[in-house]
């Protein structure tokens, strides 16, 4: 009988951690059917880029907001503990705490990723100021982060803007940002972001994600490279790299 329970129970933790993992790998590979692939694609291209950069072999990684866990398969085979750290509960979940409090000793971790988490925490500067306490002295931190989407939920907080970014990451010796998107890709994104949005009908995306979202993905790509723009005013979303 107890047994059964336990089969039935690890039966679907694997079921869970197999969507979880699946989730992760459509926001790094996204399909060209998601409303958000420029900037998906966009912050992949950039972290793919720093992440070669990054020295080092067997690191110890810190994921904040580590549910999903979308950009741990950069690092392939450099990994030697890779810790998730979450509010809410997943498969991939490691310890169960806030970015604001993290349970760990100063000078930890060689990387730390937040991805697409400080518009939710209402004192952003108190997860930054943890990050930079547990990485170790030239450890590297990798930020994404919205400037600029419609409200997503009622919990959100913030969008950022390089200055903020600049402010928020004094502490650290060296910081680069780096739009994930031009202008003109933002408005196109921003224009699918909303469609999804107006759409309340599961039908209606459907019908949505095999016509507008393929085509703005590739029209705003297209015109992108063929304008040669390097507006960022519209960036709608940064990837940012910082090294204490
Ligand atoms: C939009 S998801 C991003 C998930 C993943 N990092 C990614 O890039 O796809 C935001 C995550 O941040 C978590 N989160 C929000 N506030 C947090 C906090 N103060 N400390 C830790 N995690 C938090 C949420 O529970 C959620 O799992």
């Amino acid at each position: 009988m107890n047994q059964g329970r336990t089969a039935r129970a690890s039966i679907e933790h694997a079921k869970e951690h197999e969507r979880v993992i699946r989730e992760g790998l459509a926001r790094l590979y996204p399909s060209l059917t998601n409303p958000h692939w420029l900037v998906l694609k966009g912050r992949r291209e950039i972290f793919q880029r720093w992440i070669a950069d990054i020295p080092g072999e067997q690191l110890y990684v810190l994921d904040i907001g580590g549910r999903i866990q979308p950009y741990r398969p950069l690092l392939k085979d450099r990994v030697k503990a890779y810790v998730g750290v979450d509010l809410s509960v997943s498969s991939s979940l490691d310890v169960l705490a806030r970015g604001e409090e993290l349970p760990f000793r100063p000078g930890q971790f060689d990387l730390a990723f937040c991805t697409q988490v400080l518009q939710y925490v209402p004192e952003p500067a108190m997860v930054i100021s943890e990050i930079f306490r547990v990485l170790k002295p030239g450890g590297h931190f990798l930020l994404s982060v919205p400037s600029a989407y419609p409200i997503d939920t009622g919990e959100e907080c913030w969008r950022f803007l390089p200055g903020a970014l600049r402010h928020l990451l004094a502490p650290f010796s060296r910081v680069q940002i780096e739009p994930e998107v031009g202008s003109i890709c933002g408005f196109f994104r921003t224009t699918n972001a909303c469609l999804n949005i107006f759409a309340k009908y599961g039908w209606l995306r459907s019908i949505l994600r095999y016509t507008a979202f393929p085509v703005l993905n590739l029209g705003g790509a297209l015109l992108q490279r063929m304008s040669g723009s390097s507006n960022a005013q519209f960036a709608v979303n940064y990837s940012v790299l910082a090294r204490k």
